[in-house]
């Protein structure tokens, strides 16, 4: 079974569990790209694959997308986004995570080393910094193609909540969250705007320091609400984003995990910043003026993406 030949764009997604199979919706409903669906369980890739093609003729989609656990039908995509992963559990840490799903992303990266080799990758998998970075050791990638999903997301978990604080459109505010994709995640109000003012200067300090919080807390809230899983709308709709940007050549500033190599005084490390997308990947990597304290919390972040990093032993 393969793909027919055309001048498609081509996403394969690795994991159409929650997160895959919603994000494989939103490409189609978007009529963005032919998708493949990878997953272990092949009958679970299948299945959503047909059930996805039916929707086609109602929501006038002429995209192709097929179900398989066969990783050869990835050849030519332009991206693969790696979602492949056990999600976490109520009470379970992202860091709890880092054994299992390292075992899963050194399967999924040789796959797609020997069948995509010109991809884009992006990874979703948590705990996603550490993910992400041995993602990129596995691949051998060029490191403007090679990213992780966080920033995305946890700038609209920021923005959404200052909106019902400030009772404003969600819509009127863009805000801006660097670091880990984790509690050491570093929002950074000062560059995070309503209606043109920074967030910074509209909350007292109460009110900073709770946003800031509950923005840290979220992605743990709705594990705990959900009882089984983890978020998919928001971390979906934040993958879409982030695959417009790069196949329709945006040139879009969006926060995401990538590889510095100096920029904020760090090197060597996968973590959440400011960086332009475009059709090449990573075109460019926006250094923010950042004050001591904010400088503190990014290394704070990033001291602990490197104590969780030595644990895996990485051998590329
Ligand atoms: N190869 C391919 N697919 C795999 C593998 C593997 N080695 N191991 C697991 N999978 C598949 C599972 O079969 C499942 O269908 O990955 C899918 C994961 O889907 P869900 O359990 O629904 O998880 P989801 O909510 O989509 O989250 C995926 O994203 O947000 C993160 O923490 C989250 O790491 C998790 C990932």
């Amino acid at each position: 079974m393969a793909m027919a030949a055309n001048n498609n764009d081509k996403v394969s997604i690795v994991g159409a569990g929650n997160v895959g199979a919603m994000l494989a919706q939103r490409l189609l409903e978007h009529d963005l790209s032919d998708v493949v669906l990878v997953d272990i369980d092949e009958g679970l890739s299948r299945g959503k694959a047909c059930d996805l093609q039916d929707a086609s003729p109602i929501i006038g989609c002429e995209k192709e997308v097929i179900g398989t656990s066969d990783y050869s039908i990835i050849e030519g995509s332009d991206i693969v986004v790696i979602t492949a992963g056990l999600p976490r559990k109520p009470g379970m840490t992202r860091e709890d995570l880092i054994q299992k799903n390292a075992a899963i992303i050194r399967d999924v990266a040789s796959q797609v080393r020997k069948f995509a080799p010109q991809s884009i990758v992006i990874v979703v998998t948590n705990p996603l910094d550490i993910m992400a970075f041995l993602a990129y050791k596995l691949l051998g990638f060029e490191a403007n193609k090679v990213l992780g999903m966080a920033g995305v997301l946890d700038s609209a978990r920021c923005s959404n909540i200052a909106a019902e604080e400030l009772g404003i459109a969600r819509t009127e505010i863009d805000s801006v969250v660097i670091g880990s994709h984790d509690t050491n995640m570093v929002p950074l109000l000062r560059f995070s705007q309503a209606q043109g003012t920074a967030l910074d200067s509209i909350l007292d300090n109460e009110k900073k320091a709770s946003l800031t919080e509950k923005v840290k807390r979220r992605g743990a809230e709705i594990v705990s609400l959900l009882k089984s899983g983890s978020a998919f709308f928001a971390p979906s709709a934040a993958c879409f984003s982030m695959i417009k940007s790069i196949l329709k050549n945006e040139h879009l500033t969006q926060c995401a995990s990538v590889l510095l190599n100096g920029e904020y005084g760090l090197r060597d490390i996968f973590i959440g910043v400011p960086v332009v997308l475009g059709r090449t990947g990573i075109e460019k990597i926006i250094e923010l003026e950042l004050t001591r304290k904010e400088r503190e919390k990014l290394k704070n972040a990033a001291d602990a993406i490197k104590k969780s990093v030595i644990s895996l032993n990485i051998q590329p």
